[in-house]
């Protein structure tokens, strides 16, 4: 047993009083307990066995439905460490505030104490972590999203680990008190992140990346600081593995926020024929340099927390295909013989189901049934087109990083970095529209570098010099080629341009044969975009004014950008990197070669 683990445990239940203490071993027998006890409670409702085998539906309070940027602090000693794109609190003043809201915080209820690996046991870009919660549906939805147990805690021996602790903050005062279906507290919620210590305190949310501590606090947050000391990369997003029509193959990585396409992109039935995509990973890729000095890529995950809305055979088919068994469904609709639905899931909806808030829905209801971040939750393996490489503890080898967001305007459908050090450039003035997968506005366009916005563990500007840090001390040639997507852009009518999903295949055939260097490009102020005819669009349904729309520079639109990005560049002050100024005047220079005013 690790002596620190072992005190560590003591400690928080004496400060959080839990009526008992359990260890979770990992087993299948210790799910399906989560899932009865969930059942008992009221929590949850067992799907229908002959259409959903072994799955649960769950219905949170509608007052914890999403992550809570506001509520999510970086504690580091010094606030400059968490830098200006941060909430930042001093950590002794953040435990001490946090202290008297754990105490007793768990009381009536038991406390579970779950090892977990992100990444597979034993690889070494693996790191481990033990979660303490008090909510059975946590356990449940670690059991999914990464390898938890007994087997764990045998890997971590006595070494190091990441300390999270999680509690809903909704303590039961007495043994009659009637318990809520989801217990959380509505008023009062704290996802803070102790860098320095490798520490995360979660309290009054048990939803998504606020309560699976393994996820964004741990996987992004956390792992994003042990990645600047330790020199590689821990990072928002999917990984997939390419083979075209004669059998090669590459893999790729790709940053969009949330809500965004990753899980999309990462399970992609390609549209042109003969090629085939591969699914890796859908949110979060660690990636070191191997003894060939090339980067590579593990998925820290187990399993998908997806974006439920919207997911349809035609939409997402492997997405649809993964979730058929073995699954926790959270804010979508019930039908009447049990079964899930949500927006777009079929052409027809059901005549009538109960929506995520409880309530009799019908088609003319003129409301949602599911809420915009309903997720559902189910393991990798699942996944139809996972890769056979998918839990190989060396990783995947990228050859391509693309970056993109939601832009109506502006940024074309694809363009290609000049350089390591310009692809962190156009990495670090991304920005999209804001989704549900984050309480507050949604459709706001904001600055979103690397998609990390939200899970950056310190300073932007050093982050965007690790970037460039890791680039130098690499061999060029052997450097993931960076590419700039936009699937979002919209007409003057507000119809999207581009179909999308399956037919962004034709991009990453594009991104194919850069890398094998069998597509021409052609240089632009901006980068290089796909030369005429470069990009297939064999039986492609786009009119030509719209493809033109998709696959030409914007100067003007770029042009206006420019005093945006200094401002966006101000904000990190002298941790702006040198390299990015450059890019930065670079940029304006060939943009007013091209013409423009500036
Ligand atoms: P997180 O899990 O929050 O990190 O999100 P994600 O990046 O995995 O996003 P996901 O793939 O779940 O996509 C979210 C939503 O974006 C989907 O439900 C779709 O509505 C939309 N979407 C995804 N891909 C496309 C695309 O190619 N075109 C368009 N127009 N919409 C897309
Ligand atoms: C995201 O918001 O980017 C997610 C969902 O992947 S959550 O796990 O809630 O962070
Ligand atoms: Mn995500």
């Amino acid at each position: 047993m690790n002596k620190q683990l072992e005190t560590w445990v003591k400690e928080v239940a004496a400060m959080t009083q839990p009526d008992a203490v359990v260890w979770c071993d990992g087993s299948p027998a210790e799910y399906d307990r989560m899932l009865h006890l969930m059942e008992q409670s009221g929590t949850a409702i067992r799907l229908n066995e002959a259409k959903r085998p072994h799955s649960i539906y769950v219905r949170s309070d509608p007052a914890d439905v999403a992550r809570v940027e506001e509520f999510t602090f970086i504690c580091s000693k010094s606030k400059d460490d968490a830098g200006p794109t941060n909430n930042w609190k001093d950590p002794e003043e953040t435990k001490a505030l946090l202290t008297p809201l754990f105490t007793g915080s768990m009381k009536g209820r038991t406390m579970y104490v779950i090892p977990y690996s992100m990444g597979p046991i034993g690889s070494p870009i693996a790191k481990i972590g033990v979660e303490l919660s008090d909510s059975p549906y946590v356990v449940a939805s670690m059991h999914v999203m990464a390898r938890v147990g007994t087997k764990v805690l045998e890997a971590l021996g006595d070494g190091e680990f990441v300390r999270g602790l999680h509690s809903v903050g909704a303590p039961l005062e007495s043994p009659t008190q009637q318990d809520s279906p989801w217990p959380c507290n509505a008023k009062t919620k704290y996802i803070c992140h102790f860098p320095e210590t490798r520490e995360i305190w979660s309290y009054g949310s048990g939803y998504g990346g606020n309560a699976l501590l393994g996820k964004k606090c741990h996987a992004l947050r956390i792992a994003s600081v042990q990645a600047r000391d330790e020199g590689w990369l821990a990072e928002h997003m999917l990984i997939l593995g390419i083979t075209n029509p004669k059998g090669e193959k590459i893999y790729v990585a790709a940053a969009f926020p949330s809500a965004c396409g990753k899980t999309n992109l990462a399970m992609l039935q390609p549209t042109i024929p003969g090629w085939k995509v591969e699914t890796v990973g859908d949110d979060i890729a660690w990636m070191k340099f191997g003894p060939d000095g090339r980067l590579y890529a593990i998925n820290p995950e187990a399993g998908f927390f997806g974006v439920a809305p919207g997911t349809s055979d035609k939409s997402n088919f492997n997405a649809m295909k993964s979730i058929e068994k073995n699954a926790i469904f959270t804010n979508c609709g019930l039908t009447p013989d049990k079964d899930i639905w949500w927006e777009e899931m079929s052409d027809t909806p059901p005549a009538e189901l109960t929506d995520w808030l409880r309530r009799p829905w019908t088609p003319a209801s003129g409301r949602k049934a599911s809420h915009p971040n309903a997720r559902f939750c189910v393991p990798a393996s699942q996944c139809p087109v996972i890769s056979s490489e998918w839990q190989n503890p060396a990783g995947v080898p990228i050859s391509a990083i693309l970056f993109g967001g939601r832009r109506a305007t502006v940024m074309p459908l694809v363009n290609e970095a000049l350089s390591w050090q310009h692809g962190t450039f156009l990495g670090s003035i991304m920005s999209s529209e804001t989704t549900a997968a984050a309480a507050g506005a949604v459709g706001a366009l904001r600055f979103d570098p690397f998609a990390m916005l939200p899970f950056c563990g310190y300073h932007m500007g050093d982050y965007f010099g690790h970037w460039l840090k890791v680039g130098a001390k690499a061999d060029g040639a052997k450097l993931p080629r960076i590419f700039y997507v936009n699937w979002f852009r919209k007409s003057a009518e507000g119809k999207f341009l581009w179909p999308g999903y399956g037919e962004n295949s034709r991009v990453l055939k594009w991104v194919f044969e850069r890398v094998t260097g069998t597509a021409t490009a052609v240089d632009t102020p901006i980068g290089r975009l796909p030369a005429p005819g470069a990009l297939d669009t064999n039986g492609l349904k786009v009119d030509a004014a719209a493809m033109e729309e998709l696959t030409k520079v914007d100067v003007d639109g770029w042009t206006a950008q420019l005093a945006e990005f200094k401002k966006h560049y101000e904000k990190f002050g002298d941790k702006l990197p040198q390299g990015l100024k450059d890019e930065l005047a670079s940029l304006e220079k060939r943009l007013q070669g091209a013409g423009a005013k500036v």
